[in-house]
């Protein structure tokens, strides 16, 4: 069973620093053309933001934090782009999974990941399981991903698993089946790079979620953007269906562990 609810079918805690934060990493291609710099060099200056993105969500109190990096869309890209993106992803496992056990970081990644290399797929798998009982930040890394996909491979999988129910299937009987089974569902996510769409990301997922959209391109992006993000954030009303009335009546209802969060206060 998925050990977190949803937020259709009950009303989830809300948080004062956001608990799940997903974003999408857009902008790199533009950041390099500005300088005049070929769009792979954006790429690698995007993977320093990536570092950047997992010490500040750790530092404001973020527990789980996933990265769009690879969309099923984007093999439509130049061929030698869809490679360097690929090396870029094998660089990048073999040198920061050892740092990013050493700090307690779980790893996981999802997707479709039949049409990676068989050698990325290893190197997944072992980053994976080195890094499986870590209790500090959840970094899930989404790569050949599509909302699309994921709800498509959840149904199949529940429709073979439980053919008996056929005509009957409810959220519960899905939820775990999908891709982030594991993972609160998002309470913010962030765009960079200045387009206002979700572009096949965790449709699923996103039904409650706070939306926030920055001009920054991905390789600026810092403590500045996060923590507008995360105070834009703070600023919602997360009404779930309800009305605001009815938020007022029931007071506040914030985690004090969360509000606590030092980098946050005031
Ligand atoms: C996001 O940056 C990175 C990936 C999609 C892999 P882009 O490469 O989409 O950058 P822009 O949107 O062209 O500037
Ligand atoms: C979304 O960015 C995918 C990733 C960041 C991995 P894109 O640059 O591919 O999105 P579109 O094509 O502008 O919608
Ligand atoms: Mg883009």
């Amino acid at each position: 069973m998925a050990r977190f609810t949803s937020s259709t079918l009950q009303i989830p805690e809300a948080t004062r620093v956001p608990r799940h934060v997903a974003i999408i990493m857009d902008g790199n291609g533009r950041w390099a053309k500005k300088r005049f710099l070929p769009r792979v060099a954006g790429h690698r200056r995007g993977l320093e933001a990536v570092r950047e993105a997992v010490k500040m969500s750790i530092q404001f109190g973020v527990s789980h934090l996933t990265l769009f990096a690879f969309s099923s869309e984007n093999w439509r890209r130049p061929k030698d782009e869809v490679s360097f993106l690929m090396q870029l992803f094998v660089k990048a496992l073999q040198q920061e999974v050892r740092q990013l056990n050493d700090n307690g970081i779980r790893l996981r990644v999802v997707g479709d990941l039949s049409p990676l290399d068989a050698s990325l797929v290893k190197l997944i798998a072992e980053s994976e399981a080195l890094t499986a009982d870590n209790t500090g930040l959840t970094l899930t890394i989404c790569a050949n991903y599509g909302g699309r996909w994921d709800i498509m491979q959840a149904v199949n999988r529940m429709c073979t698993a439980h053919p008996e129910k056929a005509g009957q299937y409810s959220e519960r009987d899905l939820m775990p089946w999908l891709a982030m089974a594991d993972t609160p569902e998002p309470d913010l996510f962030i765009r960079t790079g200045g387009e206002q769409r979700i572009s096949n990301f965790l449709l699923w997922q996103l039904a409650y979620t706070e939306l926030y959209f920055t001009d920054a391109l991905w390789p600026d992006f810092d403590a500045r953007t996060y923590l507008s993000a995360i105070h834009s954030y703070r600023k919602r009303e997360r009404r779930f269906g309800r009305t605001s009335e009815q938020l007022t009546e029931s007071g506040p209802d914030e985690n004090p562990e969360r509000v606590a969060a030092p980098v946050l206060r005031g």
